[in-house]
């Protein structure tokens, strides 16, 4: 502590907002409400099931509450066989299981799709998932293949992965902070190919955005444009949040998600600085709710009338449950309170739909992109993913 003192008044005050924790931590949850809410997560996606058209897959709802679906090629198609996956790991229904299959064979021609770079979401989190309960080969082939599409969109002179546009369009090169979500496939593709070559695209990719998507107090951008041919800035903008300059809700979880995973596979601290750093600037933000489910952007006008957004919060859980397992005692109790509060939050009304409603999503009122008008204060799947994904990571804590 003395030493901190010594250094400055200004270094002092966010040492101290660093390390105390703000809320109490009589904040815990038990086994048997873990449970209780990962069963009623799984029957509301049996009736999510038989709402199914065929060969659909389930994306969010509409205003008026009713089923709103999409095909593989959309970026949110492997949450759906994901979150089965999780919901059967605990549950241990084979129907859910089943129908995890079913829907992420769906998704296996996207595994040569080199025109996006959301394959870590589309395919990590289903094939992945079902690769990590079975090792089967044929999963593990899906996922290789899916990283060599993805690392197509790399380029070397500015060190990340195109997120928007096509990959020879030599006038810009568009790179969104949700990025940082794909770089897992890349690292898992290292450890089940043994060629390093997508460890080290994960790697330069996250270090170009350290260097360009942050801002001095750990808030991102949404989206960075490079010079392709030099890797040179051309501007930073959002597409989703309130404004350039403000701190879109969900890609500030993807980011503080992104670096938390980067140091669990690198164990370079300075990813986990990275992630700490972002983890203080959410969970000591002043427009952040007692409930701890964050309003669409962290700046958006209106506030505290503006919408919620439940996926960013539950992703914020889910990355906070992890991140603890990294800190020191007194961090990681901060941490797992913030990922408690937003847990038992997203629990109970007005974001839990009541059973057999919400056509049969988990969770209500996330915000897909307000500005394009889509998705806005619904049911969306990735929520739901985050959401169970969080509450089993509980689990396996206990
Ligand atoms: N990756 C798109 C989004 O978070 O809305």
């Amino acid at each position: 502590m003395k030493k901190i003192f010594l250094i400055s008044g200004l270094s002092v005050l966010f040492f101290i907002n660093c390390s105390t924790p703000r809320t109490a931590s009589n904040n815990s949850v038990s086994r048997g409400w873990i449970n209780q809410n990962l069963a009623e997560a799984a029957s509301q996606y049996k009736l999510l099931k038989a709402n199914l058209p065929a060969g659909q897959l389930p994306r969010s709802t509409f205003e008026n509450g009713t089923l709103r679906t999409c095909t593989s090629e959309n970026w949110v198609s492997g949450f759906y066989p994901g979150t089965l996956v999780y919901l059967y790991e605990t549950i241990k229904d084979t129907s859910l299981w089943n129908e995890a299959v079913r829907s992420a064979n769906l998704l296996s021609k996207e595994q040569y799709n080199t025109g996006t770079h959301d394959l870590g979401f589309m395919m990590y989190c289903s094939y992945g998932n079902l690769y990590r309960l079975t090792n089967n080969e044929q999963y593990k082939q899906v996922l290789i293949n899916s990283a060599k599409s993805l690392i197509t969109r790399f380029n070397p002179a500015v060190g990340c992965i195109r997120s928007w546009g096509k990959s020879d369009d030599t006038k810009e090169f568009r790179v969104i902070i949700d990025n940082m979500m794909n770089l897992e496939l890349l690292f898992r593709a290292t450890e089940l190919s043994g060629d390093s070559s997508f460890y080290k695209i994960a790697v330069t990719h996250a270090n170009t955005t350290i260097r360009n998507h942050f801002r001095p107090d750990y808030s991102s951008y949404h989206v960075v444009n490079y010079n392709p041919l030099n890797g040179s800035v051309i501007y930073k903008k959002t597409a989703q949040g309130a404004a350039d300059e403000s701190a879109w809700a969900r890609g500030q979880s993807w980011g503080l998600y992104g670096f938390t995973v980067m140091y669990r596979f690198t164990h370079d601290k300075k990813y986990l600085d990275q992630a700490q750093h972002i983890a203080q600037f959410l969970i000591n933000h002043p427009n952040l709710p007692a409930d701890k489910i964050p309003y669409w952007d962290y700046n958006a006008p209106g506030i505290p009338n503006a919408i919620r957004d439940a996926s960013s919060g539950a992703i914020l859980a889910s990355a906070l449950i992890e991140l603890a397992g990294y800190s020191d005692k007194q961090q990681a109790s901060n941490y797992r309170d913030i990922a408690n509060t937003i847990l038992k939050s997203l629990s109970a009304e007005p974001y839990k739909a009541a059973q057999g409603t919400n056509a049969g999503f988990i969770l209500k009122h996330s915000v897909g992109s307000l500005p394009g008008k889509a998705d806005v204060d619904v049911a969306l799947n990735y929520a739901d993913y985050y959401y169970v994904e969080a509450l089993n990571r509980l689990k396996n804590l206990k």
